[in-house]
């Protein structure tokens, strides 16, 4: 009896001290980056919070809890044309130009939305706010405006002006650029690649992102954008086993998996289903994403690929926006949408033909299955190296793609060694402590406890960059050593002129 009070108690306190008003702040448009952080917005509604979602996605009821501020209505799916991806080594310098033309793309149309503006002219109060930290800080205004503790979504691996927010090292001289993986040891080019990459992101960030994105927040909100450098913690979508190791500091935490690892595979649409289930030589998943127009694959390519396809023993299930595809073969299913993640898991499927979008990655990582990546843009390049150095993977220039390189490609990643691979990945990927959901609920929870938890807080955030890399220190020990040098040379000198000093005048 006295147990069960205790333990209605208890139960009644944790309700109660476990419930916050959390706002949502997620300005890109793409799609996918709100997808990775969805199961946790429905798992904190779970728990009781109230969620006020900023975004460019409309929730779909599911979300207990919850209520959406809409910033358009159009997140971007579909929208990119394959033809504008050279897939060159030079595209990797024009990244981040492309990231800053969505960033001021995203920042006009969301800060004039409607909604937004009535929004704001509500009376609200939020004891935890979760933003994106991707390409921009234009709704950073409102985090000024309700005064509470922050904590940062990143659905990518870190961008190169992350790290320094929080205090971690970004060393460039073995912290790879999201837009490269070079395999490590970095040669001396391609450490200095890599530097000047580093420099130039971080440039550009500060030039033709966070200023602009300080005049969008004062034009249409009033407030200076809060500064990241104050945030309370960033929840990464990544995980050491595909990442690799880079140092962090507590206030960083990996959360990769985050959408997938908790879930259990749901049933499929009925025609998809039975498409998979009857492909009992294996079924191939091909899709290039959210973002990518499948019918804008280039011609020569899609033709090779249906001439590889049609002597394939297995099954193609392939995610294509229009109603048909010229001469598909038999053993080709076009679908729309299809739940990707289950059918990667569905026990038939034995290979994902993707363009190396994380969210897929992590999906055919949990799932076990191998990949061919054609990679073309952003930070897919960097997750096709990452699956390909952990042999789960195998890469394909797209526009290289002809009978010969597809079926080698093919040949490699059905092999019994790569998927060997991709399931020892994924049960290295899977061994964690607690889920990455858990984890992300936990920290939201204890930095909203502890009132922006700045406990975590590394001291060097704080630091001038001289401070930082010690040039201070190392000037200063230079200038000791050469004086002690001078010095030395001086004495000497005065020592052989006192002792032997008529000689040495002769031999001088
Ligand atoms: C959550 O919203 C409900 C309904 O609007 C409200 O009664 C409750 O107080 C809110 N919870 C918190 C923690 O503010
Ligand atoms: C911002 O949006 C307005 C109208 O919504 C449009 O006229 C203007 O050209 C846009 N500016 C930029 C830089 O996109
Ligand atoms: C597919 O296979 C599963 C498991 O054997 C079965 O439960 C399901 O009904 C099948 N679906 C179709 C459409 O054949």
């Amino acid at each position: 009896m006295m147990w069960a009070v205790y333990g209605i108690t208890f139960l009644l306190f944790v309700q109660h001290a476990a419930s916050y008003n959390i706002l949502v702040l997620f300005g890109h448009m793409g799609k996918s980056h709100y997808d990775v952080f969805k199961p946790l917005f429905q798992e904190l509604g779970e728990r009781g919070h109230n969620i006020t979602i900023l975004s460019h996605v409309k929730t779909q009821g599911d979300i207990k809890n919850s209520r959406d501020v809409l910033l358009s209505n159009v997140p971007l799916v579909n929208h990119l044309d394959l033809k504008h991806f050279t897939q060159s080594h030079l595209q990797r310098y024009t990244e981040v130009a492309f990231l800053a033309y969505f960033s001021d793309f995203a920042c006009n149309s969301s800060l004039q939305s409607e909604e937004l503006q009535k929004f704001l002219q509500e009376d609200q109060h939020f004891d935890v706010i979760l933003a994106e930290f991707f390409n921009s800080n234009c709704l950073y205004g409102l985090i000024t405006k309700y005064k509470a503790p922050f904590i940062g979504l990143s659905s990518c691996a870190m961008m190169h002006w992350h790290p320094r927010w929080f205090g971690a090292p970004d060393n460039p001289a073995y912290v790879n650029s999201i837009y490269m993986a070079y395999p490590a040891p970095m040669s001396f080019l391609q450490r200095m690649e890599n530097t000047l990459m580093h420099l130039v992101n971080i440039f550009w960030y500060k030039t033709y992102m966070e200023q602009p994105g300080r005049e969008y927040s004062l034009k249409y909100t009033g407030f200076e954008p809060a500064d990241p450098h104050q945030a309370s913690l960033l929840l990464v979508n990544t995980h050491y086993t595909l990442h690799g190791v880079q140092p962090l500091t507590p206030a960083i935490v990996e959360v990769g998996g985050l959408h997938v690892t908790n879930k259990k595979p749901k049933k499929l649409p009925e025609d998809v289903e039975r498409w998979t289930n009857e492909s009992t030589s294996g079924l191939i998943y091909f899709s290039l994403g959210s973002l990518i127009k499948g019918h804008t694959f280039p011609e020569g390519q899609l033709g090779a690929f249906m001439k590889v396809f049609s002597k394939l023993p297995q099954r193609v299930l392939w995610k294509w926006e229009e109603q048909t595809m010229k001469d598909k073969p038999d053993n080709i299913m076009l679908t729309e949408w299809a739940p990707q993640y289950d059918v990667l898991c569905h026990p038939n499927t034995v290979l994902f033909i993707s363009h190396g979008g994380l969210l897929g990655t992590t999906e055919a990582i949990h799932c076990g299955v191998p990949v061919i990546v054609m990679p073309q843009f952003g930070d897919q390049r960097m997750n096709a190296k990452l699956l390909e150095k952990q042999g789960a993977g195998v890469i394909l220039k797209l526009l290289d793609a002809t009978e010969e390189t597809i079926t080698e490609a093919l040949t490699k990643a059905l092999s019994k060694v790569t998927r060997q691979k991709a399931k020892e990945l994924s049960n290295r990927f899977r061994d964690r402590l607690v889920s990455p959901l858990e984890s992300s609920v936990y920290w939201i929870e204890h930095v909203a406890r502890h009132k922006g938890a700045k406990h975590l807080r590394s001291e060097a955030i704080e630091m001038p960059f001289y401070q930082y890399l010690l040039l201070d220190v190392i000037g200063c020990l230079l200038i000791g050593i050469l004086a002690l040098l001078y010095a030395a040379r001086k004495i000497g000198l005065l020592i052989v002129r006192t002792c032997c000093g008529g000689k040495k005048k002769k031999l001088l």
